[in-house]
């Protein structure tokens, strides 16, 4: 591709020099980490490990299951969430979605239950599942939400993340802080057993710490224009989902510099969230009459608008589109579009999931982050309007 100083990229990564500088800081001093806004947001027990991947693993591991249990999880989903499953000794058991919101189908759970000793819940794109259904269809089995990209959502007035026995967030996604994943209990029965398996993790060593550090910085620095489009985009070093073939899994303890970075962010994180919010509502007007289906809150959600995916008719409008809008200076991404190919390869998906593989062929998440301007924002939706007539 030839080098583009314009192209908007598909993902917020916001980790400035000051992130690096409290990073930095948090490795070489002695620490006593402020978890006080933490626990007022989920007033219950607050557990840390190196990613989201990681700490869905604790969980499982905590759970005690025999080694071959299935763990209902919705097709639609990162291979990584698989990965954990898989480490943990377990097998996954695809679930579909449902197509009005794209998480996890109470119809499909019920079809399916009876196969399941527990279930992952993802509140995907950061829009709450149907909660109340699935934990009375999955019944006395545990269920477990990942929260990966559903931080400050709510469902029915209640934070995703405190609708289960436990949950798991990935700091990476919305608050772009490196790594880092957290683990929220919901009842002390299993307090124990999950502060069993998180010793037997290794603590990342302070050379790893910095350099991730750095890395991470570089990673945000080239991922805004004019460097992305001039030298990321072209080398191929963007986040996506390129990488589904291989197994990527390595759970240790959190890093301390990731801790102090997401504690830092989370103080004021809500205003992000609104923006976001605020940039999501002007896309949805703009497109509102457009042949696109796009999500909407139910009366039962408030969504943070994490990421902001449109449905087309079909795979080819829908890769014409993409194409198109690279060429517009527009990075959409095709979230999630090699997961059934690579679950049938690897991971025993029996092609089950009809919904799932039609939203893996016709979803494209636009950008919507807080970090874009007006004009962007304009740009964005007028550059759609005019695919749609081209495709
Ligand atoms: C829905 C979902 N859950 C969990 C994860 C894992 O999070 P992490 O990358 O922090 O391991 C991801 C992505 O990587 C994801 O998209």
């Amino acid at each position: 591709m030839k080098p583009k100083p314009s192209l908007i990229p598909r993902f917020n990564l916001d980790y400035g020099l000051n992130d690096l500088f409290c990073s930095i800081n948090s490795i070489l001093k002695k620490n006593n980490f402020d978890l006080s806004v933490l626990e007022s947001i989920f007033n219950k027990n607050i557990f840390f490990t190196n990613n989201g991947r990681s700490a869905l693993y604790v969980i499982l591991k905590a759970l005690n299951l025999p080694k071959g249990s299935k763990i209902g999880v919705p097709l639609y989903s990162c291979t990584v969430v698989f990965d954990a499953i898989v480490e943990a000794g377990y097998v996954p058991y695809f679930i579909d979605i449902e197509l009005d919101n794209y998480t996890l189908s109470p119809c499909d759970l019920e079809s399916k239950v009876e196969g399941i000793d527990a279930v992952v819940v993802i509140h995907t794109f950061g829009y709450p599942a149907e909660m109340d259904t699935i934990k009375k269809v999955a019944s006395n089995k545990p269920v477990i939400e990942d929260c990966a990209h559903s931080l400050l959502s709510r469902y029915k007035g209640k934070i995703t993340g405190v609708l289960s026995f436990a949950s798991f967030f990935s700091f990476k996604k919305y608050t772009s802080t490196g790594e880092g994943g957290m683990i929220i209990l919901n009842e002390d029965k299993s307090k124990e057993q999950i502060q069993k398996e998180l010793n037997l993790l290794n603590m990342p060593s302070k050379v790893e710490e910095i350099y991730s550090s750095f890395v991470t910085y570089i990673h945000s620095f080239l991922y805004h224009k004019p460097w992305f489009g001039l030298l990321a985009f072209p080398m191929g070093s963007y986040v996506g989902n390129s990488n589904l073939n291989k197994r990527k899994f390595k759970a240790t303890k959190i890093k301390k510099s990731d801790l102090s970075v997401f504690l830092k962010k989370i103080t004021d994180f809500e205003k992000k969230v609104e923006q976001q919010r605020k940039n999501t509502k002007i896309l949805t007007e703009e497109l509102k009459d457009s042949s696109l289906i796009i999500l909407h809150e139910s009366k039962d959600v408030w969504w943070n608008c994490y990421l902001f995916p449109i449905q087309f008719e079909s795979k080819n409008r829908r890769d014409k589109a993409h194409k198109l809008l690279r060429e517009m200076d527009i990075d959409t991404a095709k979230l999630y579009s090699t997961t059934p190919r690579v679950a049938k390869k690897i991971y025993g998906y029996k092609g089950d999931c009809p919904n799932s593989e039609k939203c893996a062929e016709t979803l494209l998440v636009i950008p919507n982050y807080y970090t874009l301007k007006y004009q962007e924002l304009l740009k964005i939706a007028k550059s759609i309007r005019k695919v749609e007539e081209l495709i």
